[in-house]
């Protein structure tokens, strides 16, 4: 009789799981906002060479080295070579402060959606402000993702991936056509969003770009190794790596399809400008102003608009809650409902700051909670996704391009019967070179852009940029303590001691 499995029961079930994950508010709402501030077409093609050179490779990789330990991070990098466990521990603690940031945008979007034939245009600062309005809301975000993620692998997050994100794709579909038809104007926001004009991309937006790609994708941040390591033999990884990868492109390229055609066309019609298109304003200030003009197919819109969005962060913080409970139910043996009942508790207290501290910046309060000068929800995301996500990211490269060797990697490939023919010789280069390279320019630019960011366009010293990163370096520092004081010598635990804590 086959043993009771721990993990995905279809190859096309753990594509559309880490799919669910890459694709996020990165894509829907990131990804044009950086767009539109980076100038437009020219972001768009440096970031599809990025998903194409850096984002492949680093994905390949990330799911091999969970797929061959079958384990959390932590064990899968220890597997990898007994020197190196403690870059496991790293991709660890990043989901577990992404997840309670994300959730509160979640909550935003879950917020926006329930309100869709409301009010939402013009409402969001004040909705920001009313702190229990977010908690309650982040609150319900993350008691989606709980349930889910309770459930297992098999039956909680592929089942639910295999309904999500079908629905996700035909909604997104939808919008881009009615964005498409609205006549006046969509011409001008085609030509935005598809002729480059390279003149307008600066280095930074090069930078940008490229951190986007990691972000969008879920790499660095322990979600593919985990993944990864619920997938059996059968499912072939190349492939699997190229469809996720086309379907988070896919979904980002769609989203400026859906939004630039439909924000030119407000502009265009109404001769208002469209109000805020930087970071947050883009989902919750403009679109909504948009919507909102269009009556009361605008409201339709706008609500299948929102829940697509919310399916697309909750199927996101989903594969952050599974890295982190996956971690503690193998290291400690704990049932699956205990330890997923105790992360969403935590990530609901820790995001109640969060969500405040946003909400009072966004408000203009004296006296609101910053820290380096940032709001925590900023705060969170700069020492994640700019500071330690191209690190996590390096140490899976350098894993298999020199830890484990390409070699090894191309022989235990063709042992799971992938023939790789000539894209191994490649995949060599890129994985030992290249992306390594190219990763840690990311580091290396990302870091001093904080330190040293351009103000009236000279770069001046920042003493919150040097802060932030220092702390991030910190936390980096922590957890290798960490490691070395409590994991190293003990057993961290596999896929299969979930089985076990089950009995
Ligand atoms: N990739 C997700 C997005 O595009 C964010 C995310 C990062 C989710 C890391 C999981 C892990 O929004």
């Amino acid at each position: 009789m086959e043993k009771k499995q721990n993990g995905f029961a279809s190859g096309l079930g753990f594509i559309l799981a880490a799919a669910g994950s890459a694709v996020g508010l990165g894509n829907l709402w990131g990804f044009p906002y950086k767009t539109h501030a980076n100038g437009g077409a020219a972001f768009v093609l440096v970031y599809v060479a990025c998903v194409l050179f850096i984002g492949i490779v680093t994905m390949l990789c990330e799911i091999y080295i969970g797929r061959r330990a079958k384990a959390n991070p932590v064990t899968a990098f220890k597997f990898a070579s007994s020197k190196i466990g403690w870059f496991g521990v790293l991709a660890v603690i990043i989901p577990g402060f992404i997840s309670c940031y994300y959730a509160v945008l979640g909550g935003y979007t879950v917020r926006f959606t329930v309100n869709s034939f409301g009010t939402n245009a013009g409402s969001f600062v004040s909705f920001a402000e009313k702190e229990w309005l977010v908690i309650l809301f982040t609150a319900v975000f993350i008691g989606t993702a709980l349930l889910v993620v309770m459930g297992g692998v098999k039956d909680g997050i592929e089942k639910s991936s295999k309904v999500l994100m079908p629905a996700l794709f035909i909604i997104l579909v939808g919008t881009v056509i009615f964005s498409l038809s609205l006549g006046e104007g969509v011409s001008e926001g085609l030509a935005f969003y598809m002729k480059p004009d390279f003149s307008k991309l600066s280095g930074s937006g090069i930078l940008a770009a490229m951190g986007q790609a990691f972000y969008s994708l879920s790499l660095g941040m322990g979600a593919m190794v985990a993944y990864g390591s619920y997938t059996g033999k059968e499912v072939n990884l190349l492939k699997s790596t190229a469809m996720i990868c086309l379907c988070d492109t896919g979904v980002a390229l769609l989203a400026g399809f859906a939004i630039f055609p439909a924000v030119y066309h407000y502009t265009a019609t109404t001769g208002l400008e469209a109000g805020s298109f930087q970071g947050v304003g883009l989902m919750f200030q403009t679109l909504p102003l948009v919507f909102e003009d269009l009556g009361f197919i605008g409201k339709v819109i706008q609500f299948f608009f929102f829940f697509m969005v919310s399916i697309a962060a909750v199927t996101s913080v989903i594969s952050l809650f599974e890295v982190v409970s996956q971690f503690f139910i193998q290291k400690f043996r704990i049932r699956r409902k205990k330890v997923v009942m105790a992360v969403a508790v935590v990530a609901v207290l820790i995001s109640v700051p969060i969500g405040i501290s946003l909400g009072q910046v966004l408000g203009g309060k004296e006296n609101a909670i910053v820290i380096f000068g940032q709001n925590l929800l900023d705060l969170f995301d700069i020492i994640t996704n700019t500071v330690l996500m191209p690190v996590c990211a390096f140490f899976s490269c350098i894993t298999v391009g020199w830890i484990i060797g390409p070699k090894k990697f191309s022989r235990e490939m063709e042992q799971d019967g992938q023939k790789l023919g000539l894209f191994s010789s490649l995949f060599s280069v890129m994985v030992k070179f290249v992306t390594p390279l190219l990763i840690l320019a990311i580091e290396i630019f990302g870091v001093y852009d904080l330190v040293f960011p351009v103000v009236d366009s000279a770069r001046s010293f920042s003493a919150n940029g040097l802060g932030i990163t220092l702390s991030a370096y910190g936390l980096l520092a922590l957890g290798t303590v960490i490691y070395f004081v409590f994991l190293k010598n003990s057993d961290t635990g596999t896929n299969e001691d979930e089985t076990r804590a089950e009995k």
